[in-house]
């Protein structure tokens, strides 16, 4: 697995691994923006030269939030979110950022599991988040 800076020329590829597993797709311009505004940045995981995975992320002053992370169905329990998790956290800390938050939707089990492992913990829910019924946790990770 190698894990490196997102490029413009990968839009493509991040709108393939969105769709399908992403409840709300962002839109190519937003994906776009990870590898052109300086606020924002992402990385993406290759495997033989086949991007199986991505994370977008965006920061301000000390503290980033994570946007989206997907793996290729066919490329998952195999470490690479974990790995790009790792890849954005060392980023954010060299960028000198304190504290990195994220909301996930509350029946997501895999993504929780995930961050949880990455050290995230939850401090807060949003109710209704994502329709009715459908709330979001709230998780923060000092970095
Ligand atoms: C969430 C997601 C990114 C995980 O990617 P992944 O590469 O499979 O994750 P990893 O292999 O690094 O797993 C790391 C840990 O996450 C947890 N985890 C991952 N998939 C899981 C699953 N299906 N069920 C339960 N826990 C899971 C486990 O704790 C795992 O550690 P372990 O394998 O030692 O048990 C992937 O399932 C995905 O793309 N889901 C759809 C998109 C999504 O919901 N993204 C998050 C919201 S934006």
């Amino acid at each position: 697995m190698n894990i490196r800076p997102v490029r413009e020329e990968d839009v493509k590829d991040l709108m393939r691994l969105e769709d399908g597993s992403i409840e709300h797709p962002w839109e190519e311009e937003e994906l776009a923006k990870l590898a052109q505004d300086p606020n924002k940045s992402g990385f993406a995981a290759e495997e033989g030269g086949r991007v199986t995975g991505y994370i977008g992320f965006s920061y301000i002053l000390d503290e980033a939030e994570i946007g989206n992370v997907v793996v290729d169905k066919e490329y998952r329990r195999r470490g690479i979110g974990e790995a790009l998790i790792e890849a954005a956290k060392g980023y954010l800390r060299e960028q000198g950022i304190a504290r990195v938050y994220l909301e996930v939707a509350e029946d997501n089990d895999a993504a929780k599991n995930l961050y949880s492992k990455a050290g995230f913990t939850s401090f807060n829910i949003r109710k209704d988040y994502y329709g009715k019924g459908r709330n979001a946790i709230l998780m923060v990770c000092e970095i």
